[in-house]
């Protein structure tokens, strides 16, 4: 070849297949060695968490097209009250704290959400009433009156923020009337958002005084995705209208009361091990009475009674109990139900049943996995079987309750686990707490099930969490996490963070054997929760950019890790700390006392603040009394008890202050650095994560948040006084127990870049997985070891993104979205330059 077509034959090669230049000494390292195998990676790793939030089944992944079919979003829970348009739960006392806690919940606006009526002249009108209702378990009915002069009427439904439709496409409809007089007809009909006619039937009413079943077929003569529904009424009269149900024929495999299709279809191209369902937050309930109850999900959807939903608007149960392990099976996942243990949400009202009720709620969740599992010659077996399906579900887990904690869930989770694992061995028991030593409170359990929900820098700094954590007699299944603290609605960045933290799950996949990020959903109009996996409107599936980190982890999963190690340059220097700021003292579900706080300011003078309370203290949360003079007093068994100094602000200071636990699962907190409302700051958690921890965390919205300092080991002991030491400086914060250094914390930025790789058995391919957080390309050597052969053709798998800034958007869903190559450059010993802003998949064949 002359010089001149070997540049151009070079240049075309790079091109197409991305040849990388020549290595430098200087450039970081990736070791791989074959030779060192670690755990296998368990197909169970990866799985997704369902929860109704964010109208995840409602206008989301349930097919129902009509809104508020039922009639039933305005049923005040039993034993609630709605006061100034908001929600109070009853006066129930908090099992923690002993209170009564004073909390109101969302409730919807408007008055017959998504309903209205209009007509050619005055006089119609709709209500809703209980007068002989269709089901008794679902009380409430549509009045539609209309008076002489109004005829025609017409009332409409907005449906899920509009209906979407498909030219060609069927619709069922299916909807109840009874009336005395009303003898004229009634159109059913889609009309487009242009006042256009989308599809259009008549059936005739009967004036009996009797319900009468309607059900049609609609075929769309158009697409349109805000189209709305009607009912038109010809001539006046006075009747009823109940569940007004229509869904699209083609639902994901053609199931009846099914999942949207294409909903239904992007999830399971997460391909995903296991599905959770209920929840999530549901599971408990605002209190116990307004938990998810599964019995009331199954059957005819007409006759499901639905539930004021936790996150405020109603869960009309249409997305069941069947539904749910009918999906699972479809798509080839195992499904996790999570069962009520006879406690409310700890983070809202915190009520427990008695002792004696607890046998109701471990029946419950027996009969609950009989109807999954149980023969057919079983009570709920037999339920099973009539409702067409009498193989056994592929159910493998259960969780033991949603987000408890303390001496009465531990008491409940021995009694559920027992009665359990005795009836179903071959179940999996997942128990709710998270990293440290809680566990230890209770018998047996499988697995724990700790949550993150954090900024970045908490994910990144903890790449290497499981390394470190002891290997018990259990596993870990981490059921919720996600990056969703300064990200916007969800950018790069956060996926980028989740992709680190993900591979030290997988790399430590002996322990963590499950996991799923939280909440999976949201329909577009009504974000309740700030970060969510998956977007939805009418018609539309929009994944961020975490959906597709999760893709590329579930879908390149190897059959077990080898030893893979990133060598590169020593990070930068500190960075300022943003420690200036108010002070404070506080505890999580811990009773405590402080005395003798003194704080030398930066002119080296000492202030001793006045300990009593009324006297310069602002208490957001707990018990604070002064038991004795001088000694404040915290006696609540809460969260984030707190009390701040009013109206002080501190900068280069250093506190002492001496403090004792008098009761409890923890131990101290000191707060400095903050802001005048009290809501952003730090934390030193002294023997946090149930008495096992200390660390420095960032308080946001008035709580602690992420760590942003290592985790040190302390146990707090009751009754014995220790002399609390915190100095904060330009760029370190420090905590010393009784004159012992315990946290030099030296802001720094985190790692950016990671790696993991294993092997997969089945197509001979050496899997790597490379994430640069960061906004320069990288490039790195990557060292094969203990490998035959290195075929220098592959595959190359890239997620980036221009900016971490970045997201994906109805608008441009594919932004960010996965892109294959290939590579031909593959040896034992080969450089390559990863994307900024990525997370790459590279798939090598290797002979051992
Ligand atoms: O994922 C959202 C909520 O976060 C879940 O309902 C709950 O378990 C956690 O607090």
């Amino acid at each position: 070849m002359n010089k001149i077509l070997s540049i151009v034959a070079i240049a075309l090669l790079i091109s197409i297949f991305g040849f990388q230049p020549t290595p430098k000494a200087e450039d970081p390292k990736v070791l791989i060695d074959l030779g060192k195998k670690g755990a296998e990676v368990p197909a169970s790793l990866y799985g997704v968490f369902f929860e109704e939030i964010n109208h995840a089944g409602e206008g989301g992944l349930y097919a129902e097209m009509i809104r508020n079919r039922a009639f039933e979003d305005k049923e005040v829970p039993t034993g609630y009250s709605v006061v100034n348009g908001e929600l109070v739960p009853p006066a129930v006392k908090n099992h923690l704290s002993g209170r009564i806690e004073k909390n109101t919940f969302k409730w919807e606006k408007e008055t017959i959400p998504a309903w209205s009526i209009t007509s050619k002249g005055d006089g119609a009108s709709i209500h809703t009433t209980k007068t002989q209702p269709l089901d008794p378990s679902t009380p409430n009915n549509l009045l539609v009156k209309i008076g002489p002069a109004a005829a025609p009427a017409i009332l409409a439904n907005t449906g899920f923020w509009g209906i979407a439709t498909q030219k060609g496409s069927e619709y069922l409809l299916r909807f109840y009337t009874r009336s005395d007089n009303y003898t004229g007809s009634i159109t059913a009909r889609i009309v487009g958002a242009d006042n256009s006619i989308i599809a259009n039937q008549q059936v005739t009413a009967s004036a009996n005084g009797k319900w009468k079943e309607h059900k049609l077929i609609l075929v769309a003569n158009a697409s349109q995705s805000k189209a709305h529904f009607e009912l038109v009424f010809e001539k006046s009269g006075t009747f009823y209208i109940d569940y007004v149900s229509l869904f699209p024929k083609n639902t994901y495999k053609g199931r009846e009361n099914g999942l949207r299709n294409d909903v239904a279809t992007f999830l399971s191209d997460l391909k995903p091990a296991f599905i959770r369902w209920p929840g999530g937050c549901i599971v408990e309930g605002i209190t116990v009475s307004n938990r998810v109850e599964w019995k009331k999900t199954l059957g005819d959807p007409m006759k499901r009674s639905g539930v004021y939903d936790t996150w405020g608007y109603r869960n009309s149960y249409g997305f069941g109990y069947n539904e749910f392990l009918q999906y699972c099976e479809d798509i080839g996942a195992k499904g996790m139900f999570v069962c009520n243990v006879g406690l409310g949400c700890q983070y809202r009202m915190g009520d427990a049943c008695s002792d004696q009720d607890v046998d109701f709620y471990v029946k419950d969740v027996l009969d609950a996995l009989e109807y999954a599992i149980g023969g057919t010659n079983t009570v709920w077996g037999a339920k099973r079987a009539k409702a067409g399906h009498p193989a056994p579900y592929p159910l493998q887990y259960v969780e033991i309750g949603n987000e408890q904690w303390g001496a009465l869930y531990n008491k409940r989770f021995d009694i559920f686990y027992k009665a359990i694992k005795s009836k179903y061995p071959q179940l999996t028991l997942i128990s709710n707490h998270g990293l440290g030593k809680g566990v230890k409170s209770v018998t047996k359990t499988d697995m724990i099930d700790p949550h993150w929900y954090v900024g970045p820098d908490f994910f990144f700094k903890n790449h290497n969490l499981f390394d470190n954590i002891p290997r018990e007699d259990y596993k870990i299944y981490v059921g919720e996490y996600a990056c969703n603290q300064r990200v916007g609605g969800g950018n790069m960045l956060a996926a980028l963070s989740e992709a680190a933290f993900i591979s030290g799950m997988e790399r430590n996949s002996d322990l963590v054997k499950m996991a799923s990020y939280a909440p999976l959903f949201e329909n577009k109009n009504n974000r309740e929760w700030p970060v969510n996996l998956i977007w939805i409107d009418n018609d539309k599936v929009v994944g961020r950019s975490s959906y597709y980190v999760q893709q590329l982890f579930a879908s390149n999963r190897p059959s077990y890790n080898v030893f893979t190690q990133l060598q590169q340059p020593k990070l930068d220097k500190p960075i300022p700390l943003k420690g200036e700021g108010g002070i404070g003292l506080g505890s999580w579900i811990t009773q405590n006392e402080y005395k003798d706080l003194k704080i030398k300011i930066a002119d080296g003078n000492v202030i001793s603040p006045d300990m009593s309370v009324g006297n310069g203290w602002i208490i957001p949360k707990g018990d604070w009394k002064n038991a004795s003079s001088g000694i404040l007093s915290q006696s609540s068994l809460e969260s984030m008890a707190a009390a701040y100094l009013k109206g002080k602000s501190f900068n280069n200071f250093e506190l002492e202050v001496k403090a004792r636990k008098t009761g409890g699962d923890e131990g101290f907190f000191v707060m400095f650095g903050m802001n005048e409302t009290q809501q952003t700051g730090y934390a030193f958690n002294i023997g946090g994560w149930g008495n096992t921890q200390t660390t420095l965390q960032i308080i946001e919205e008035g709580v602690t948040s992420e760590a942003v300092a290592p985790f040190v080991k302390q146990e707090i002991k009751n009754n014995q006084w220790y002399t609390i030491k915190v100095i904060v400086k330009e760029s370190v914060a420090q905590l010393y127990v009784d004159g012992q250094l315990i946290i030099n914390y030296l802001p720094t930025p985190a790692p950016r870049q990671f790696v993991i790789s294993g092997y997969d058995e089945k197509t001979n391919e050496l899997i790597i997985k490379f994430t640069n957080a960061s906004s320069e390309p990288y490039r790195a050597q990557l060292k094969i070891d203990n490998a035959t052969q290195v075929e220098s053709k592959g595959v190359a798998i890239t997620l980036a993104a221009n900016s971490l800034k970045d997201e994906n958007s109805f608008k441009e869903p594919l932004k960010i979205a996965p892109k294959q190559t290939s590579f031909d450059g593959f040896s034992n010993d080969f450089s390559y330059t990863f994307a900024a802003n990525s997370l790459t998949v590279l798939r090598v064949k290797v002979r051992l």
